[in-house]
């Protein structure tokens, strides 16, 4: 998630849709006044709902088009079969104040699929908060797997801590207190040393979102060929679909709006990785490292 209040939207209507409905009518209609006036009047009522849904809101957790979809999903599918001490720490990080940071609890059981899909071992995770992440990519890896976590800030992680020793998996865990970029150079020095560079399976970035090209730069040296890197909030409550002047919005979310769509045209440009951008959560981005 991310690390302002989350501004999410119900999407508009595409411009695809109305010029069909257009067409539909032209083929039964013949060209009157009336028919002209009740398209004009039909237009006019799409654009004043495309302009209120147009509208940042930062009480939702999800870019789909109704909270009850969302909800479906996850009484449906996520929380019948939810792990114990996730469910223990969704509900702690659901009771902090700045709960809106913890990842969406769909997106972190499709991490989980894809972590054993892909058979992962080894993993890194950039921005930490509580540990909710961390716990769900540490109980997603084999015995034997490692992930690091990396976090400015370790009192957000001993929040999480306690329930990630009661998972069972804290020798999984490996949390570095630090700022990403420099934990990340650390580690590539390390996996250097050690004559096992780009070892690591997976990689996830939810930090601060104004340094991601420079985590895709780091994680592009320490995620194996064949990898995958995924990156949260790209697409920034659906801003990045927007106009900038978007109502809602603050001087922070139009920053942030502008990176997103450099880093997304940057990524889908970058022939080093096969990407796709989900529209998941706030939007995730998984980059698949081909060399
Ligand atoms: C959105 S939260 C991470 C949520 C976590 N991935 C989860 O889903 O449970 C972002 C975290 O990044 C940390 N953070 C912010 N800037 C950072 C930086 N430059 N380096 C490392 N961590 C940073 C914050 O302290 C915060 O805990």
């Amino acid at each position: 998630m991310n690390e302002r209040s989350i501004l999410q939207v119900s999407r508009p209507r595409s411009s695809h849709c109305r010029s069909t409905e257009r067409q539909a009518g032209e083929e039964t209609s013949t060209d009157t006044d009336l028919f002209k006036g009740r398209a004009s009047e039909r237009e006019g009522r799409d654009r004043e709902r495309e302009a209120a849904m147009a509208t940042y809101r930062p009480d939702r957790n999800t870019l789909l088009a109704s909270d009850s979809i969302l909800e479906y999903v996850l009484e449906t599918t996520v929380y019948p079969r939810e792990q114990e001490r996730v469910r223990e720490l969704r509900l702690i990080t659901q009771r902090h104040p700045r709960s809106y940071m913890g990842s969406s609890p769909d997106q972190m059981q499709f991490f989980s699929v894809l972590l054993k899909m892909t058979g992962a071992v080894k993993a890194v995770e950039v921005g930490v908060f509580t540990g909710y992440s961390l716990l769900c990519t540490a109980l997603a890896l084999p015995a034997h797997g490692k992930v690091v976590g990396i976090d400015v800030n370790r009192d957000y992680y001993e929040l999480g801590r306690p329930v990630i020793e009661k998972a069972g998996v804290a020798h999984k865990v490996d949390f570095r207190q630090g700022d990403g970029l420099a934990v990340l150079d650390g580690l590539i020095a390390e996996e250097a040393e050690a004559g096992e560079e780009k070892l690591f399976d997976f990689a996830y970035a939810d930090a601060d979102k104004l340094q991601y090209a420079g985590y895709h730069e780091r994680l592009l040296r320490l995620v194996r060929v064949g990898g995958v890197i995924a990156y949260d909030n790209t697409l920034w409550g659906g801003s990045v679909a927007m106009a900038r002047d978007t109502p809602g919005s603050s001087d922070y979310d139009r920053v942030v709006r502008d990176y997103m769509v450099g880093f997304n045209a940057a990524v889908a440009a970058d022939d080093r990785v096969q990407a796709c951008l989900l529209p998941i959560a706030d939007g995730v981005t998984l980059c698949r490292r081909l060399k």
